[in-house]
């Protein structure tokens, strides 16, 4: 998508910096700039600053930094074209509606813009909008200040058609909000139905603060009370965490990860100051929610209401979090409560209390078994232990297992090597009962599990080293060589095709061009303008670059389509760029800390998603998609 950089500037210059980023960081005027703590990397500190005057962004810890533009992207994952429009309506400036064919490296992206920009909307409607009255009243009879809603971007989903039309002002067609979700197609062709309507909006994302989805909450009565985004190659309930995005820090930081039932005990949390919480989604935990966990910490505190429901998810989603070696803890919330109305009543103070009183998983059932009468009566022991041995039987952890067989035989008096053959009995991998004394069986079986995910990882992983450097090696050249073709290949066409020069002017920064006699005649070329001759043009040159440019000029004119050619050779610089960017990683790789490994395996895969893109479906195709969108 190009636009022209004077509107672009122009939009830069008209908007309000800090009022736009003041929408999403506490701002506060030091001088000239403003000061706030930093979005990008979670900073407590005033160290994020915010220039008017320059019209931009700097981080002093984390050396973020941009223009309103850059910051709608980075913060609300927008794309560049999706910001200016987002801006530019904010000031009055009108941006030719974009071509409806967009193609990027990543298919879920304009799933992925169309929810930020619902998103952003709701946002708007919630707080500025008349349509959001009701909502904010509602927030603050749940005693959600603005402050705390804006961390979590809730918005609201009025359902007004005014929804759509704006929508489709930023380039967001039906198609793609049916795409995300986002609109219900009418199945007689008849007028299309927003899917959420009257409802508060969370608004989910991936580990990788990409939107992915909604959770949204009536504010009146009805049915259902939540309604989530419906399932898609973006929204993948069972493997996504609510919370998750802005607590994986924390979580290693604190060791720790609390887990929690629903939207507003999350948010009740957070605003305590706690920060390590997420929530799984109306499900019950998933093995991928429990995998997600543990790749962060090995202990996980359940907060779940304090109802029967809550209470038989809370096993539930205990022994998933015990088959991935964690250690489960369970706090117990008085009757009536969940951790949103106990902290909103007893405060911060409270909560750590009933933190400090956690037990363990398996002491908890059997408390729970033992308080309602299960162990006292021979008849009903045999049942209770069948409810005790699940959890035994879903601790990983050997030594856990042991001292749960010895709580177990303590409280109902069978013998620990009894119990030990009832736990190896019903496992999968056992043979029959009584088979195995030791619970090895399963172990093994469990290991195979493992190995065969750890395979499936390895392979992936030689696949992908192969594709880097198979095409690399391919035509024996280096991505550098690629790339020095590819320079020569765009300054030729460039000078022997000059009603491209403005076209390619837009795309590529001279810069890139590390040739230095390349770059010489294609700055040259830029400075003198499309239409001057080529004696001007050579003018400032050095002489080998001179002699460069005569070789490109005794070539002649060759290019029967020289905005393929250009697309080409713009999609090489591209790979090239990308595939050093993909050797830097590895090089920081060695001395990065876990939390910043995941960050740059989150780079590398979207990076090898474009490599894949830009040469799987071949630099032609490439350049047609461009096109498509350019003029
Ligand atoms: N949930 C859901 N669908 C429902 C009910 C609940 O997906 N029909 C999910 C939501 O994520 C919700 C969580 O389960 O946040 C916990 O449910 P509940 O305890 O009913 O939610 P609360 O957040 O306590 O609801 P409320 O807004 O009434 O406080
Ligand atoms: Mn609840």
């Amino acid at each position: 998508m190009m636009f022209d950089p004077d509107l672009k500037e122009r939009v830069r210059e008209s908007a309000d910096i800090v009022e736009i980023i003041g929408e999403h960081v506490k701002l506060k005027r030091v001088g000239t700039s403003f000061r706030g703590p930093c979005p990008f990397h979670q900073g407590k500190d005033p160290n994020f600053s915010v220039s008017p005057t320059h019209h931009s962004y700097h981080c002093f810890v984390c050396q973020e930094s941009g223009d309103v533009f850059s910051f709608l992207q980075k913060h609300l994952g927008f794309d560049f074209p999706m910001a200016l429009r987002t801006v530019a309506r904010r000031v009055g400036i009108e941006v030719p509606t974009a071509d409806a064919h967009r193609s990027g490296p990543d298919p879920r992206e304009p799933v992925r813009e169309a929810l930020a920009a619902a998103a952003e909307f709701y946002r708007w409607t919630l707080w500025e909008d008349a349509a959001g009255a009701a909502a904010r009243d509602y927030l603050d009879s749940r005693g959600v200040d603005r402050t705390l809603a804006d961390r979590f971007g809730i918005g609201y989903a009025s359902g007004a058609p005014a929804t759509r039309a704006h929508l489709s002002a930023l380039g967001i067609t039906d198609d793609r909000l049916v795409a995300a979700g986002l609109l219900i197609a009418a199945e007689d062709g008849g007028e299309p139905r927003l899917r959420f309507r009257r409802r508060l909006i969370f608004p989910i994302f991936d580990g990788a603060s990409h939107p992915v989805g909604f959770g949204g909450r009536l504010i009146g009565p009805g049915e259902p009370k939540y309604l989530n985004s419906p399932e898609s190659a973006v929204f993948t309930k069972r493997s996504l965490l609510y919370g998750y995005n802005w607590a994986k820090l924390a979580i290693r930081r604190d060791g720790r990860a609390l887990l929690v039932e629903g939207y507003f005990d999350l948010l009740r949390l957070v605003g305590a100051g706690i920060d390590a919480v997420v929530a799984p989604m109306g499900t019950a935990l998933t093995t991928e929610q429990a995998a997600l966990l543990a790749r962060h910490t090995k202990q996980v505190v359940l907060m779940y209401d304090s109802d029967g429901p809550g209470l038989k998810a809370t096993f539930r989603a205990g022994d998933e979090l015990l088959r991935h070696g964690l250690r489960v803890r369970v706090v117990t919330l008085p009757d009536g409560d969940d951790p949103d109305t106990f902290v909103r009543a007893h405060g911060r103070a409270a909560l750590d209390a009933a933190l400090d009183g956690a037990l363990d998983l398996f002491d908890r059932k059997v408390q729970v078994l033992e308080r309602t009468g299960w162990f006292g009566d021979l008849d009903r022991k045999r049942t209770a232990i069948d409810k005790a041995l699940p959890t035994i039987r879903a601790a990983r952890d050997p030594i856990l297992r042991e001292l749960y067989v010895a709580r177990l035989s303590e409280v109902s008096g069978v013998p620990v090597a009894t119990l030990l053959r009832e736990v190896a009995s019903a496992e999968p991998g056992a043979s029959s009962v009584g088979a195995s004394p030791e619970p090895v069986a399963p172990e093994r079986a469990r290991t195979g599990v493992r190995d065969r995910t750890a395979e499936r990882a390895e392979r992936a992983e030689r696949a992908e080293r192969a594709m880097a450097s198979g095409r690399r090696g391919e035509r024996r050249r280096s991505a550098t060589d690629v790339g020095a073709g590819a320079e020569r290949a765009l300054v030729r066409t460039v000078l022997t095709a000059r009603g491209t020069l403005e076209r390619v002017a837009e795309q590529v920064d001279p810069a890139t061009i590390r040739d230095a006699r390349y770059r010489a005649i294609y700055e040259a070329l830029l400075a003198a303008g499309a239409d001057a001759t080529m004696d001007a043009v050579a003018a400032p040159l050095a002489p080998d670059a001179i002699a460069a440019l005569q070789a490109m000029l005794a070539e002649g004119t060759m290019e029967a389509e020289p905005a393929q050619a250009i697309a080409d050779s713009v999609a090489r610089l591209r790979v090239r760029a990308l595939v050093e960017r993909l050797a830097a990683i590895d090089r920081t790789m060695i001395v990065a800390t876990d939390a910043e490994k995941d960050e740059l395996l989150g780079e590398k895969t979207r990076i090898m998603a474009e490599v894949r893109a830009l040469q799987g479906r071949g630099f032609a195709t490439y350049g047609k998609s461009r096109r498509g969108v350019d003029h």
